[in-house]
């Protein structure tokens, strides 16, 4: 079964409170918060206290994205604000291993995101310490973006390398995911689907999460 990751990115701000609460009442299963530095991407989101607000309400994993440079030096502080899984970027990270081994000593899930440029082999020696990938299917920073249609051989690739080793390694794709091409984004093996302006732009996001979860 896909789970679905509503991005919080495309929520309306002003409305936060109501945005968690339509998330608590869907068939959401994680989530997604996008942390941007405005120096590793250009755009500038949101912090641990904006995360730490909505961690007090939402009732399911907050899976935490850092788009920003030198993540190790903010992980306590996420695991602080209640994030559950902790994903950093391999492009952001000359000590990965370093910075995967702190994140799970602090209790959290740990992610490798991969930028659409970035092979999936160069995920081959620390695949089998982490617990999610998660595949950019667009150039991180902005939500609403087009997904770039390579993006499925990588997801076929990377479904490869797992099964391969036997490994238990969750495969998330984020940017650009739609009713429309959620089937194909699945059939090629991705386990979670993240969805920003899929969700919240909608008149109706609960159904739309639950079209999504139906896929
Ligand atoms: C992009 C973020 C995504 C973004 C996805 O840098 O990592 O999580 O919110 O937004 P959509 O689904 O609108 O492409
Ligand atoms: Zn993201």
């Amino acid at each position: 079964m896909t789970l679905i990751a509503p991005s919080l990115l495309a929520a309306d701000f002003l409305k936060l409170q109501s945005e968690c609460e339509m998330i608590n009442s869907s068939a959401a299963d994680w989530l997604h918060l996008d942390v941007m530095d405005g120096a590793f991407v250009p755009n500038i989101s949101f912090g641990p206290m904006v995360i730490e607000f909505v961690h007090k309400i939402v009732n399911k994993p907050c899976d935490v994205h850092l788009m920003i440079e030198q993540p190790g030096r903010y992980a306590q502080e996420f695991k602080n604000a209640g994030a559950d899984h902790l994903t950093i970027h391999i492009e952001a990270c000359p000590m990965l291993h370093q910075d995967i081994s702190q994140i799970k000593s602090l209790g959290m899930k740990a992610g490798v995101a991969v930028n659409p440029h970035t092979p999936v082999s160069f995920l081959s020696d620390i695949l089998h310490e982490i617990d999610i990938v998660n595949l950019m299917s667009v150039n991180p920073g902005f939500g609403g973006q087009k997904f770039i249609p390579y993006t499925l051989e990588k997801i076929k690739q990377l479904k490869q390398m797992i099964r391969e080793r036997n490994l238990n390694v969750l495969i998330e794709i984020d940017g650009g995911v739609t009713i429309e091409n959620a089937k194909e984004i699945i059939d090629a093996g991705a386990d979670v689907l993240i969805a920003g302006s899929t969700v919240f732009k909608a008149d109706d996001p609960i159904s739309v999460i639950e079209k999504l979860k139906a896929i």
